[in-house]
């Protein structure tokens, strides 16, 4: 296909995916130019070409515009690619909205971390003051990525506990999980390409996708179904997506876990189009039942998926380590890391070796699925006392977050500002999509002591809704 025409195409394609919505200034001839490699006169017939089929048009003076009726005049794709001021504008609302958060006077139900409490804050502090007594100056030397070997060694023992054979060489140690995944993500793409997320998703991936100016696709997500297969493989069909970035236990913010079947349908479905997938997966340890439900690794066969895992939600949140069994990309995620972070901090990588190596972790877990279970079970019933009749509360097994959908006509971005005011956060779902379909939805954490305070901040948040709820009628 000639140049020009692969340029008409692609613009097309974002025109029609509202990527340039109606009105907007598409990039000079000399930006394109610049940003595609072609020449300027490749990148003026292609301007041309759109412009004769009625897609853009030039101002003299200005520059080309999307034409009104190009992107009114084709149905809405079945599926939602998101306009990057979206994910701008989303971004600065997530900054304010964890902020607030931080505030100790603040009632941190729109938190993303559980009760600091519940953590074995003393044996992780023993194990931190053992190594330091034996950390040498070499130690920085000896872990750098892909990390210290003994922790990739009790990570890789730990997956074959749930029958997946990684070598502790596919592992690369980082800053948390959120460092695997933006690593992960770079290491899978180019600045340009397409990568599908869930809708709603967890609003790191929205971040991620805007810095690395990739261009994202929503794909819908239900509470009980989790992400919509079918719509899944019809948007890699229709677009040339590189990497899908999910999540297949305790979605957050929906909270549903994906079954086997689906899970290996899905890894099944990118090996077909050659997709890559990041699965974040930092809830794996929250589970209810007996038995951990595998990752959707244990159904990859090519080393397609990278699979990024923390210990911030279940050990410790303050020491930032997280992992990513990086299949085939590891040694591409380690040279990112080199030539980003460097490395995950030395002394954090030996502490949870350390800790790690005895049998505290898992009696630890049990202990915390226990009890975030039963805060959960209080929470929910608190807000049915004081949720209207028609709002519903997800019920998923779990985790520490509910999704609540109150009556369409109630905003939850006003919520939050006034729930703000009376010192209760929430984490509203704007936070979660670039479109306002969840408008009327929030997250809820769970993670809390059931007391008092709590309580009274349950009732708070019911009046507001009253309030809002009235306001509207
Ligand atoms: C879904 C999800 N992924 C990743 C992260 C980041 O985890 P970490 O604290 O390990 O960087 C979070 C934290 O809120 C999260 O909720």
């Amino acid at each position: 296909m000639a140049k020009y025409q692969q340029l008409v195409d692609q613009l097309r394609e974002q025109i029609e995916a509202h990527i340039w919505p109606t009105g907007e200034k598409l990039p000079s001839l000399r930006q394109q130019a610049e940003q595609s490699g072609l020449s300027l006169m490749t990148v003026m017939h292609a301007y041309e070409v759109l412009e004769s089929q009625g897609w853009i048009v030039s101002k003299p003076q200005s520059g080309y515009y999307v034409a009104p009726r190009a992107a009114s005049s084709r149905a809405r794709p079945p599926v939602q690619a998101i306009a990057r001021t979206d994910q701008a504008d989303t971004n600065s609302f997530v900054f304010d909205v964890l902020q607030a958060t931080r505030d100790p006077a603040i009632m941190p139900f729109g938190s993303a971390f559980p009760d600091p409490e519940l953590f074995p804050q003393r044996q992780l502090m023993r194990s931190l003051v053992k190594v330091s007594h034996t950390l040498r100056p070499g130690d920085a030397l000896n872990n750098l990525p892909p990390g210290n070997e003994a922790l990739r060694k009790i990570l890789a023992q730990r997956y074959a506990q749930q029958g997946i054979t990684l070598s502790p060489d596919d592992i690369v140690i980082t800053n948390g999980a959120m460092e695997a995944l933006n690593l992960s993500l770079q290491a899978v793409t180019e600045p340009g390409d397409w990568v599908v997320i869930e809708n709603p998703s967890f609003y790191g991936a929205l971040q991620a996708i805007e810095r690395l100016k990739l261009n994202a696709i929503a794909i819908a997500s239900d509470v009980q179904q989790g992400i919509d297969l079918q719509e899944l493989e019809q948007a890699l069909q229709r677009w040339p997506v590189k990497a899908c970035w999910l999540m297949t236990n305790r979605q957050n913010p929906l909270g549903y876990t994906l079954s086997a079947e689906r899970k290996q349908q899905l890894v099944a479905l990118l090996a077909r189009y050659d997709v890559a997938m990041i699965e974040d997966d930092v809830y794996s340890d929250l589970y209810s039942g007996q038995d951990k439900p595998l990752p959707a690794k244990a159904f990859d066969r090519d080393g397609r998926v990278l699979h990024c895992g923390s210990f911030s939600k279940n050990l410790v949140a303050g020491f930032r380590v997280g992992w990513v069994a990086a299949g085939r990309y590891a040694q591409r995620v380690q040279r990112i890391q080199l030539m980003s972070t460097l490395s995950t901090s030395a002394p954090m990588q030996l502490a949870l070796a350390d800790f790690l190596s005895t049998r505290s972790y898992d009696t630890h877990l049990k202990r915390l699925r226990q009890t975030l279970a039963k805060r959960k079970q209080l929470a929910q019933q608190a807000l049915r006392r004081v949720l209207p009749a028609d709002a519903h509360v997800s019920d998923t097994p779990g985790g520490y977050f509910l999704w609540i959908a109150l009556p369409e006509h109630i905003n939850t971005t006003a919520l939050y500002h006034l729930a703000l005011q009376a010192g209760i956060s929430i984490a509203p779902g704007q936070l979660f999509s670039s479109g306002d379909q969840f408008s009327h939805c929030f997250r809820f954490n769970t993670a809390w002591p059931w007391d008092s305070r709590a309580e009274a901040a349950v009732e708070t948040l019911g009046q507001l809704i009253a309030q809002l709820a009235g306001a509207r009628r």
